[in-house]
């Protein structure tokens, strides 16, 4: 096992930042940068052994300054949308930035997590080699309240897993919905689109949306639908599939109820790439998980050694509460208060069939 640290660049205000490389016992690799804790590159073998880099990215500090794609970051402080960049809490109402057409509150506003320098160190365990990131947002930081604490820990174990372990801490009442939004294709990032990855996700409901991909606050049940995945199918199968809320997504944009409601750790979905033989599967804690089949990937992003990520050439597999949830009573709350120490875990791991 080994970390390694070198300089990745300076931020335009002249921050210094690293990139992180571990590499496990088996010889798996994770780069990690701490500008927007985003995970740069990410190696894992295909059934024959041979590593491949799984995950979205660019090759410089300024790919990612530039980026609108959130590619591999952490997004907060609430990842995913808040309707009408507006939410109460406690009897008061607050304003945050309508950084969506004008319309909704994306990813944490106009400076998300994902574009921010965090503080980093490097974590050594019998079994495992990470990077610890810390980030203080600051009390009205994009219209959020509260000086609010967040620590995300990346480790990359010899069990061939991305472990994520997030936790959080505020001194005013806040919302927040931290997640990783790394994208993932296990050909190979910028090899082919994603429509014959087969996936599964182990969820009885979606949250439906409206047009602005806003939750309508209930819960639709896939069976029957494009939408279920509890048997593990090609995503290319159905996602043209005459259903307006997959019109409304534009393919797949949408938050799965997950079953495994009780806060433990357990198996959420699964997806497998039968050319590479490369399996990722996915472990949380979160209620649900926003499953994004790169829609909005039109072809100018220009990535990792000159590949161009074309529509749908990856996916995303947030794992989060609820779009929406802090205007939406009946949704797992999202609210965090002082004196509580929020804490979630996620993991990704990968193996070959
Ligand atoms: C999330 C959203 C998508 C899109 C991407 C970033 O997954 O649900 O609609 O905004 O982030 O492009």
């Amino acid at each position: 096992m080994d970390i390694k640290k070198e300089a990745f660049g300076k931020t335009a205000d002249g921050q210094a930042v690293d990139l992180y490389t571990l590499t496990n016992a088996n010889g798996l690799v994770v780069k990690v940068t701490n500008f927007g804790a985003i995970v740069t590159e990410l190696w894992v073998p295909n059934r024959n052994g041979n590593l491949g880099d799984v995950v979205q990215g660019y090759d410089t500090l300024d790919g990612y300054v530039q980026d609108k794609a959130y590619f591999g970051s952490i997004v907060g402080r609430v990842g995913n949308r808040i309707a009408k960049g507006k939410f109460t809490l406690d009897g008061k109402e607050y304003t945050l930035a309508k950084n969506e057409k004008g319309i909704g509150h994306l990813h944490g506003g106009n400076v998300g997590f994902n574009k921010v320098v965090w503080g980093a160190s490097e974590v050594r365990k019998a079994d495992a080699v990470g990077v610890k990131l810390t980030y203080l947002s600051k009390d009205g930081e994009e219209g959020y309240p509260g000086n609010f604490n967040c620590t995300v820990i990346y480790t990359l174990t010899n069990n061939d897993e991305l472990r994520i372990d997030y936790e959080a801490t505020t001194d005013k009442p806040t919302v927040h919905n931290v997640t990783h939004h790394g994208y993932f294709n296990l050909a190979g990032h910028g090899e082919s689109d994603i429509l014959s990855h087969e996936i599964m996700i182990d969820a009885d409901n979606i949250t439906p949306v409206d047009v602005d991909l806003i939750p309508t606050g209930k819960l639709m049940p896939v069976a029957g639908t494009p939408f279920d995945f509890t048997k593990p199918a090609a995503i290319g199968a159905r996602i043209g599939a005459d259903d307006e809320q997959m019109k409304f997504g534009g393919g797949y944009d949408h938050n799965w109820a997950l079953n495994n409601t009780d806060g433990s750790f357990a198996k959420v979905a699964s997806l497998y790439e039968s050319g590479s033989g490369r399996v990722m599967d996915v472990y949380t804690t979160e209620p649900g998980l926003q499953f994004y089949s790169g829609n909005f990937l039109d072809g100018t992003n220009i990535g990792k050694g000159g590949k161009v990520y074309e529509h749908r050439y990856a996916l995303c597999l947030e794992t989060q509460h609820f779009p929406d949830s802090a205007n939406q009573p009946t949704f797992p709350p999202i609210v965090l208060r002082p004196g509580e120490t929020y804490k979630s875990t996620t993991s990704f791991k990968f193996s070959t069939k």
